[in-house]
């Protein structure tokens, strides 16, 4: 029988100590890029917050954090990191400490969670949309430069940005596993995908904005392709970051991950959602996200215009 996981507050500096280990130990960062104990600290001090995974003669296998934010008026928490050892995945600890933090904000009165992840990033896709009920609408172009991490393969930062509205339908049906319908089989599908050498490859996107639902397809083993062919691997960027700017300036939000017949690959689900409020973007800040529909017919036009150019 496996060791029973306690998720528990980080409580002294043992704790935080820990955590940046772990750092090391999952995304293998430099020093300079590592959050450090003292950094950590500060900013659950000041409202952040940070769960660990522990398991009894073990030690902490994984962690959450997150630290206290602001957008359109409101306090949130945006979660920048969750961290499993690898010989500790797919045993559920990482869905566990992500309930748990949503339990945590929830206790504070705050309603939303949001976090950054890499859209290439298949099996973290789902388990953010499908099993944890977030959706994204907003891209950030190479939010972080290139990184020393490991899993970042030297390539772009692209990221998504998960809204996890904690009071939501959605997110309270995910909390009580029920799990999302799987997407219609009439969808559009904004690339096409074919197989070279063994390593799936894309059509340049095609763009169809008066649909329902849109597919795009991914690639299921990110790590092979960038292992295989890093050229590929940018190729594959460019066909993603192009789909979701067009799709999100016309209105569309990242719902789910699909699996396919095909095993190479996986698709986001694109659903037009009724528009949120319209929300500004901070100042100097890279950012393609939703519109409301009267400013989506124009820079849709332009994102649009842009899926269709350049080489895959
Ligand atoms: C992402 C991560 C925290 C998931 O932890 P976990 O304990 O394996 O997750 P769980 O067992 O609770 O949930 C499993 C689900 O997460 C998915 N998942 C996401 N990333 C995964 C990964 N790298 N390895 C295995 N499963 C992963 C699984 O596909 C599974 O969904 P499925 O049942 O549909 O297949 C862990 O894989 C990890 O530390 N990855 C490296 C760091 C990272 O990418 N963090 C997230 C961005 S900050």
């Amino acid at each position: 029988m496996e060791p029973a996981v306690a998720v528990r507050a980080a409580r002294g500096r043992e704790d935080y100590d820990a955590c940046v280990g772990l750092q090391h130990e999952v995304w293998g960062l430099s020093d300079l890029e590592i959050t450090s104990a003292i950094q950590l600290i500060a900013t659950v001090h000041a409202g952040g917050l940070l769960l660990l995974a522990e398991v009894a003669g073990e030690g902490i296998v994984g962690f959450s954090y997150g630290f206290a934010a602001w957008s359109d008026g409101a306090a949130h928490l945006h979660s920048d990191m969750l961290a499993v050892l690898p010989a500790w995945r797919g045993q559920g600890v990482g869905v566990r400490l992500k309930w748990a933090q949503r339990e945590a904000v929830l206790a504070r009165g705050l309603g939303l969670v949001t976090w950054t992840f890499d859209p290439m990033r298949a099996k973290n896709a789902r388990l953010n949309l499908r099993h944890l009920g977030a959706i994204a609408r907003e891209f950030l172009p190479d939010l972080y430069g290139r990184t020393s991490s490991a899993l970042h393969h030297g390539l772009a930062t692209d990221r998504l940005l998960a809204r996890w509205q904690l009071r939501s339908p959605r997110v309270r049906r995910a909390a009580a596993g029920h799990a999302l319908e799987a997407p219609s089989a009439g969808s559009a599908r904004l690339n096409d995908v074919r197989l070279r050498g063994g390593q799936p490859v894309s059509s340049d996107p095609r763009f169809d904005g008066d649909a329902r639902r849109l597919l795009l397809l991914v690639p299921s083993e990110w790590d092979a392709v960038c292992r295989a062919d890093l050229g590929l691997a940018r190729e594959w960027q460019s066909v993603v970051r192009r789909s979701f700017e067009a799709a999100f300036a016309h209105g569309y939000a990242a719902t789910d991950v699909a699996t396919l017949p095909d095993a190479a690959c996986v698709a986001y689900v694109l659903e037009k959602l009724t528009p949120s409020p319209s929300r500004r973007a901070a100042p100097g800040r890279k950012t393609t996200r939703s519109r409301t529909p009267r400013r989506a017919s124009r820079a849709g036009r332009r994102g649009a215009a842009r899926a269709g150019r350049g080489k895959r």
